[in-house]
């Protein structure tokens, strides 16, 4: 039997969140617009080691990156520093998913660049403290996930807007258990946060030249929140009428990434949190795996950027985290440099990725001491990117 005083107090509880959530929604209603990079000086870019493997593979981004702003760092345009404290031995002190302090000092540079911190669950010795993406990706206003996939050979072109701050993320920790049979946790999709993502989504379509927007729900079953967002998206695509525009339910959609006809039909895809969590592990793997995508986490005042893969804790314990690829970080590295203005140079970079990580291959990466440490790749990568024929090589790769 749940007793009275439980459900009571549940409801209590439901009245906090509402109450919070019409702040947040008023909040994000004014909140002000897009930074301008180019009116900035410096720039400035922490770089968030994070744990296991990540210092490792954060040294080697962060030389790619002073190497790729070199020009820029001179003048004092671009300010580069490492962000101490963002460890899980020092959340797990803390008791929180980002201490106090660490963000202050996070919240005084524009742009990040983050390697894998490891996320507690049940059973580890850590304590169970939120996941510390979800709760940057919340503090920051974060609220797109922009994750692209592209294999060229195969015709697919894929970028992903994933809503990053609603949806069942941001009532995550704020479930109600009601004895020990009952277990509730809440799903939040707001008008002002469909707006700004679906937007987000038919701006890059329209200023990259891409014809067509997809968006994916599941409003046939889950009605008021997906329907809402989908709702949203058929108004705004309105503003844009030279863009076609279809929707899919998730389940569909994940089978549709398979079918190597009609997947290719695909091309700017917007969503609700969950399904592009799942959706884009899906469509990483296409590529290559989650390993070999970065993401960015952008919001109008703040922007992080990250590996999606994980810490590696193992790798550490066995001795071999100087054997841990940084391809992911540096990939994320580059959609940094797009970001805060420097498209070609992003470019180059991505270029010297494919041809070090899937053409020439003359050092492989097992993550192992028979292969190569993560500080040659590095070195091996950054001679590409001094070779002037890297685009030509890059061209050939391509067109093979
Ligand atoms: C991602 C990850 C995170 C998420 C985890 C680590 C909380 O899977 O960035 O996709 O679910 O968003
Ligand atoms: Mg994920």
């Amino acid at each position: 039997m749940i007793d009275r005083s439980a459900i009571e107090k549940a409801k209590e509880h439901f009245v906090q969140l509402l109450e919070a959530q019409a702040k947040r929604v008023e909040k994000l209603k004014s909140a002000p617009d897009w930074i301008d990079y180019s009116k900035l000086s410096p720039i400035k870019i922490g770089i968030l080691p994070g744990d296991g493997i990540g210092p490792f593979i954060a040294a080697e981004a962060e030389r790619v990156l002073r190497f790729m702003l070199e020009e820029e760092i001179k003048k004092g345009k671009v300010y580069i520093n490492t962000i101490e404290g963002l460890t899980i031995e020092n959340r797990a002190a803390h008791g929180k998913a980002i201490p106090d302090d660490v963000l202050e000092e996070i919240k005084k540079y524009q742009v990040t660049l983050k390697g894998p911190t490891t996320t507690p669950r049940k059973g580890d010795p850590w304590p169970n403290i939120e996941s510390c993406n979800v709760a940057m990706r919340k503090e920051l206003d974060l609220f797109a996930n922009v994750r692209p996939v592209r294999v060229p050979k195969q015709g697919i072109d894929w970028i992903f807007f994933r809503e990053n701050t609603e949806d069942l993320y941001a009532l995550g920790p704020y479930g109600i258990q009601l004895g020990e049979d009952i277990a509730i946790d809440f799903k939040l999709i707001t008008a002002p946060g469909s707006d700004r993502i679906c937007r987000m989504a038919f701006d890059y379509a329209k200023r990259n030249g891409r014809t067509k927007v997809t968006c994916v729900t599941k409003a046939n079953v889950v009605k008021t929140t997906d329907g809402l967002f989908l709702e949203t998206f058929y108004k705004i695509a309105k503003e844009y009428p030279e863009i076609q525009v279809d929707d899919w339910y998730i389940d569909i959609m994940t089978a549709k990434l398979v079918d190597e006809k009609r997947r290719r039909e695909f091309q700017v895809l917007v969503l609700p949190n969950l399904y592009g969590d799942i959706l884009t592990d899906e469509a990483a793997e296409f590529q290559g795996g989650v390993g070999t995508a970065g993401a960015a986490n952008i919001g109008k005042q703040y922007a992080m950027f990250e590996a999606i893969h994980g810490s590696a804790p193992r790798m550490v314990m066995e001795g071999r985290a100087q054997y841990a690829d940084p391809s992911s970080m540096i990939r994320a590295a580059a959609m940094l440099i797009n970001h805060i203005g420097y498209p070609e140079r992003a470019k180059k970079l991505e270029m010297a990725l494919d041809i070090c990580g899937q053409y020439e291959k003359k050092l492989v990466i097992t993550g192992r001491p028979n292969g190569a440490t993560g500080k040659a790749f590095t070195d091996y990568l950054i001679d590409w990117l001094n070779n002037p024929k890297l685009q030509e090589t890059w061209e050939a790769y391509v067109k093979a």
